[in-house]
C-alpha cells in the first residue's frame, strides 16, 4: 500500500492548519511543519488526533535549504516516505512598487518561491520511491487577476503558477501531480491587517459576496490530494467565490 504522509508548510494555523486537518480526516499522516510557533503546531496535533489520523510536528523554514533537508529526513525516517506536499507556507507585505524595498523583495519571493523549489525537491525522494505522489500548491487569487499594491506578492503566486505547470509535465510519468489553487479574500492572520473599507472592496468584488471559510479551501486541497483526483493534473484553481469568474 502507498505511504500516505504529508509535509504541509506554515500549518500552525490559518489555511494550513485547516489543510492538515482535512487530510487528517482523509487518513493522512501529517507532518505539521511550523517555524516560528511550535506550541500552535503541537495544538494542532490534538485537532489530526480529534480528526482520525495522528501527525507530527516539525521544524521547517522554507526558506532555508538544510532546514528543509532536515525536516524532511525527519519525516520520512518518523513517518515513513513522504507522498504528500501542500506548499502552503506564504509571506505578503502589501506595498506600492516605488517604494517597495529590497529586503522585502527578497523576503517574499524567498518563501512564496524558493521556499515550494525547496521543498518540491525535497518532497520528490520519497513520492518517486513510492510512484505516486501528490503536490499542492497555495498560489493565490491575485496570480490571476492582479492588483494594485500587491505587485510583488503577485508576481511571487503566479511564479508558483509556473512552477506547478512545468513541475506537473515533468514528473507525471513517475505517478506524481502537481496542482495549484489560488484563494481569494480568506480571514487568517495574513488578512488581519486590511482596514473595513479594503475588506467590503474585495468581498463586493466576489460574486459571492463573502470570504471564504477556511474549510472551503482546504476542501479543494483535499479533493487535490486524493485518489479521486488522479486525472487532475497541472491545474491552476480559483477558489474564490468567482473573484477571478
Ligand atoms: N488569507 C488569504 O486571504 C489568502 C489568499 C490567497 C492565498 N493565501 C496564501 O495562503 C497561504 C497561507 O496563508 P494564511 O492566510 O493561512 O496566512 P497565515 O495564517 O499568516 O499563515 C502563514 C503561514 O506561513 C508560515 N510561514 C511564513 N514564512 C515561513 C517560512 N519562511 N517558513 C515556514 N513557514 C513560514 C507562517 O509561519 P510563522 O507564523 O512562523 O511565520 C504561517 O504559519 C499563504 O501562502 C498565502 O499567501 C492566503
Amino acid at each position: 500500500m502507498t505511504s500516505k504522509v504529508a509535509v504541509v508548510t506554515g500549518a500552525s494555523k490559518g489555511i494550513g492548519r485547516a489543510c492538515s486537518i482535512a487530510l487528517a480526516e482523509a487518513g493522512w499522516t501529517v507532518a505539521v511543519g511550523y517555524r516560528s510557533d511550535e506550541a500552535a503546531a503541537k495544538h494542532v496535533l490534538v485537532a489530526l488526533e480529534a480528526a482520525g489520523t495522528p501527525g507530527m510536528t516539525v521544524f521547517l523554514d522554507t526558506t532555508d535549504e538544510a532546514s528543509v533537508t532536515e525536516a524532511f529526513r525527519r519525516v520520512s525516517a518518523e513517518a515513513g516516505n513522504v507522498t504528500g506536499l501542500v506548499n502552503n507556507a506564504g509571506f505578503s507585505q502589501d506595498g506600492l512598487l516605488l517604494k517597495y524595498s529590497m529586503e522585502t523583495y527578497d523576503k517574499v519571493m524567498d518563501t512564496n518561491v524558493k521556499g515550494a523549489f525547496l521543498c518540491a525537491r525535497a518532497a520528490m525522494r520519497g513520492m518517486l520511491r513510492e510512484k505516486w505522489g501528490r503536490i499542492v500548491n497555495v498560489s493565490s487569487a491575485v496570480a490571476l487577476h492582479g492588483n494594485a499594491g500587491q505587485t510583488v506578492y503577485g508576481a511571487s503566486k503566479t511564479a508558483l503558477v509556473g512552477l506547478t505547470k512545468s513541475l506537473a509535465r515533468e514528473i507525471a510519468t513517475k505517478g506524481v501531480t502537481v496542482n495549484a489553487i489560488c484563494p481569494g479574500l480568506v480571514d487568517t492572520d495574513m488578512t488581519s491587517h486590511l482596514d473595513d473599507r479594503a475588506r467590503a472592496y474585495y468581498v463586493d468584488q466576489t460574486p459571492l459576496g463573502r470570504t471564504a471559510h477556511l474549510e472551503e479551501v482546504s476542501a479543494v486541497v483535499r479533493f487535490l490530494m486524493s485518489d479521486d483526483a488522479s486525472y487532475v493534473n497541472g491545474a491552476v484553481i480559483p477558489v474564490d467565490g468567482g473573484l477571478t469568474a
